[in-house]
């Protein structure tokens, strides 16, 4: 991938690069739904991303290509008069954080051309936007020597997100694109943005990635409901507590006072984010155990919680989970992301991963008329210069 972006960078611009930038795209493993309610979450970074070769100017122009959407071409910008642009497409990501370092007071003295290229499954769920936001930021560190760390470049792709993008994303994504490490998960607490490298250590055992190509249409508009949904659980427990969020409660807490939340809705969506932070740090520790057995049987539980009481799940996710669950070789099987479409994580039993697909493809598409996709998935690296 790295010598195509390099190659179409110099069909495309008629210059060389003068260098490459790779930022991954994530699965997370457990804790959904919760990086904005403070709680704990579980993703790792994938060796699948998006990668940019780029080169300064002389000018204040920038000019974007995406090889992945080359019917849209170059798009062009001006480096003083950056503003979200509807027809600008996919560039409105770089195009977020290129504003929102400039609103933090990085100065940018010239522009330069850059041509993206990922190969991470569009609108999958498995943050391509995130990885294209990170990729930018690791560009602009290292281009204008603006010495951020990639804490920070997640944050700040995260505010891209939130503010020109208007998605209400919380940080876990753009966390584990910037943090990622091969062959390890990152526990992070979302709070504090303390984190651990866990190494996955899977014995016999892989991460398989289901994608159900079903889309994700409601994800954005749902994804703030559920964020709203979330707040007004909290605004009714703390007419009598002080939470600082809904994720700072136990599970025994939580069955004491959850007659506070009056709105059913409401207090369907704290039981799951309660009860997924529970989920998430009881995981964690089996999997250090080497009980893959029991963590397996957490990201069931964390499904059926998503499903039935955060309710983001779909009838393709749900087909995937009840099919990989009928599977010998299957340890554990869940939605991973936002919900509504997009990819379930499952981890599979080497020997058995051939069946798990044999099985799988022919009985969901025959209960969905969708074809699903499958990867076999390792844990790679963070974001940075390659
Ligand atoms: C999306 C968001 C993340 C997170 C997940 C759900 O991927 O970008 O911040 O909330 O959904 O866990």
């Amino acid at each position: 991938m790295k010598n195509e972006v390099i190659k179409n960078f110099e069909t495309i611009f008629k210059t060389k690069p003068s260098a490459v930038f790779f930022a991954p795209g994530r699965v997370n493993l457990i804790g959904e739904h919760i990086d904005y309610n403070g709680g704990y979450v579980f993703p790792c970074a994938l060796s699948l991303g998006t990668y940019a070769a780029a080169s300064k100017r002389k000018d204040d122009k920038i000019r974007f290509y995406s090889q992945n959407f080359p019917k849209i071409g170059i798009i062009e910008v001006n480096l003083n008069d950056i503003k979200f642009q509807k027809e600008h497409d996919w560039t409105n990501y770089p195009k977020g954080v290129i504003d929102v370092f400039k609103k933090e007071g990085y100065k940018f003295d010239k522009g330069f051309d850059v041509l993206f290229g990922g190969d991470i499954p569009n609108g999958a769920g498995l943050s391509s936007s995130a990885s294209i936001e990170v990729c930018t930021g690791v560009l602009l560190n290292d281009f204008y020597d603006l010495k951020v760390d990639n804490i920070r470049i997640a944050k700040l792709g995260q505010r891209a997100e939130n503010e020109f993008i208007r998605m209400n994303c919380g940080i876990m994504d753009q966390f584990a694109s910037a943090m990622g490490e091969k062959d390890r998960a990152i526990l992070l607490n979302c709070n504090t943005l303390e984190y651990k490298l866990v190494p996955l250590d899977l014995g016999g055992a892989s991460i398989v990635i289901v994608n159900t190509n079903k889309r994700r249409e409601l994800a954005g508009s749902k994804y703030n409901e559920r964020r709203a949904e979330c707040e007004t659980a909290l605004n009714m427990l703390n007419k009598r507590l002080k939470l600082k969020d809904l994720c700072s409660m136990t599970p025994e807490e939580f069955e004491k006072n959850k007659g506070l939340i009056t709105d059913k809705t409401a207090q369907k969506r704290a039981k799951h984010a309660v009860y997924e932070n529970a989920r998430t740090i009881k995981a964690v520790e089996l999997l250090k155990r080497g009980d893959l057995a029991g963590f397996g049987k957490l990201m069931n539980e964390s499904h059926v919680s998503l499903r039935d009481d955060y309710e983001v799940s779909c009838k393709e996710l749900d087909t995937v989970f009840d099919l990989a669950l009928a599977q010998k070789g299957t340890i554990g099987a869940r939605m991973t992301g936002a919900g509504f479409g997009g990819c379930a994580v499952c981890i599979v039993k080497n020997d058995g991963i051939e069946n798990f697909k044999k099985n799988i493809a022919p009985e969901y598409e025959k209960r969905t008329g969708l074809k699903a996709e499958f990867y076999t998935a390792q844990a790679g690296r963070g974001a940075g210069k390659i």
